[in-house]
């Protein structure tokens, strides 16, 4: 039916753009939009502790740039106490920065190793499936300083380029544990590791990460998107202030509202666990809600709805979901527990089913085709850890095409 209209209207909903041809009216707008990572499952998580987490802001409250302070002393605070708590990441020692989101702090991060390149062009390079928005972003950077993917086979070893690998570990969009690849084949090579998904409601943590250069997003661990607020934990000072830098001449500095409110969040996360000693993983999201335990909430929240999306698929030929979840221990929950991706990364098995993408889509599940991540469309990915009514639309769709 789409295809068949006439005019094109071009709508952009969070990372994703979905091309509608119209004339159309809301009731066509059948779709349910999975493409981008919005992650709405918390929403009732907050509902439930809005009195431990809501903040008056006063009217006088830092009016001024404050630049001496691009990031607010008890945010700092709070971003350290948190992985202390969770254990996923050594910040003793590091600088920290904050930035409107990991998305800003990536941008930084192009600039801070172009600086440091001495002329040399960096290759921006991540194996697929990838996460495509740095695709589109570094492809927006002026062609000659910052480049998307490795130079020809004969000049991978030389010293004429600089690989600035990003390494998405949990990957978006599978899931997939990753480590550094390019580091041992060119030494010149740069990594940045965006830990986005490193939090036990998606992963066992198995250890505190220790890199040079980490990025986290307080949208996937809290949910607060909308704030746009990201770190990144670096341990060399010279990179700490060319990144300071790059954010000052992007925004001056963070809005300091997103940063009082952020930490507050994360203080009543680390509130709500100081209170228990040891916490089992068998309640429902609503009790785990109830006794302030974000992290129990996401993953019994995330735990059910995978178990519904792997029975669905469990019979199918046609469709297949390409991830590892074998389980480990994690060191948070103290229990051996299955990876939880934020992403269901699924592979269309038969032959003539060129498309995975166009198949969701007729079935009114606008997902992210593989070709977005580097790979074909006969890949798609769907969002776990969108609203609970979306999800319950996305199962019942499911289960009618599934069954075809
Ligand atoms: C791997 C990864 N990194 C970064 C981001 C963006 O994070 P932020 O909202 O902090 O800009 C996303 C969002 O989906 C993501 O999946």
């Amino acid at each position: 039916m789409f295809m068949q209209m006439q005019k094109k209207k071009r709508v952009a909903l969070g990372m994703c753009f979905i091309f509608l041809v119209g004339p159309f009216s809301k009731s066509m707008l059948t779709f349910i939009i999975l493409c981008s990572g919005d992650p709405l499952m918390y929403l009732p998580y907050w509902r439930q502790n809005h009195e431990t987490s809501s903040i008056l802001i006063p009217g006088w409250y830092r009016i001024g740039y404050e630049l001496s302070q691009p990031l607010i002393p008890v945010l700092e605070k709070e971003i350290r106490d948190l992985h202390k708590l969770v254990g996923n990441a050594v910040t003793d020692g590091c600088y920290i920065l904050v930035g409107s989101g990991e998305m800003q702090l990536m941008m930084a991060a192009y600039s801070t190793i172009s600086m440091e390149a001495d002329g040399l062009p960096v290759h921006t390079v991540i194996d697929p499936p990838y996460y495509d928005a740095y695709e589109r972003q570094v492809k927006t950077i002026k062609p000659g300083t910052v480049r998307w993917g490795a130079p020809g086979l004969d000049s991978e070893s030389s010293g004429n380029w600089i690989p600035l690998e990003i390494v998405i570990s949990p990957n978006n969009p599978d899931g997939s544990l990753r480590t550094p690849t390019w580091k041992h084949r060119n030494e010149n090579a740069r990594t940045v590791h965006d830990n986005a998904y490193y939090w036990p409601h998606y992963t066992p943590i198995t250890g505190p990460r220790d890199d040079d250069f980490m990025l986290f997003s307080l949208s996937k661990v809290t949910g607060h998107a909308g704030s746009r607020l990201g770190w990144a934990i670096i341990k060399d000072r010279a990179v700490y202030e060319k990144m300071l830098m790059s954010v000052r001449l992007n925004s001056v500095t963070v809005s300091h509202e997103a940063q009082f409110r952020a930490a507050h969040i994360l203080r009543s996360i680390r509130e709500g666990y100081s209170k228990v000693k040891s916490v089992g993983l068998n309640s429902s999201p609503t009790e785990y809600a109830a006794q302030q335990l974000l992290f129990h909430y996401g993953h019994a929240k995330m735990k059910t709805r995978w178990e519904q999306m792997l029975k669905l698929f469990q019979a199918s030929d046609r469709f297949l979901i390409e991830q590892n979840l074998e389980q480990s221990y994690c060191n948070f929950f103290k229990d051996i527990v299955h990876p939880l991706p934020a992403f269901v990364w699924i592979r269309c098995q038969r032959e003539e089913d060129q498309s995975c993408f166009e198949i969701f889509r007729d079935a009114g599940i606008h997902g992210r085709g593989g070709a977005n991540c580097g790979m074909t469309n006969r890949y798609v990915r769907l969002a776990m850890m969108d609203g609970d009514h979306t999800f319950k639309h996305l199962l019942n769709r499911l289960q009618a095409l599934v069954s075809t």
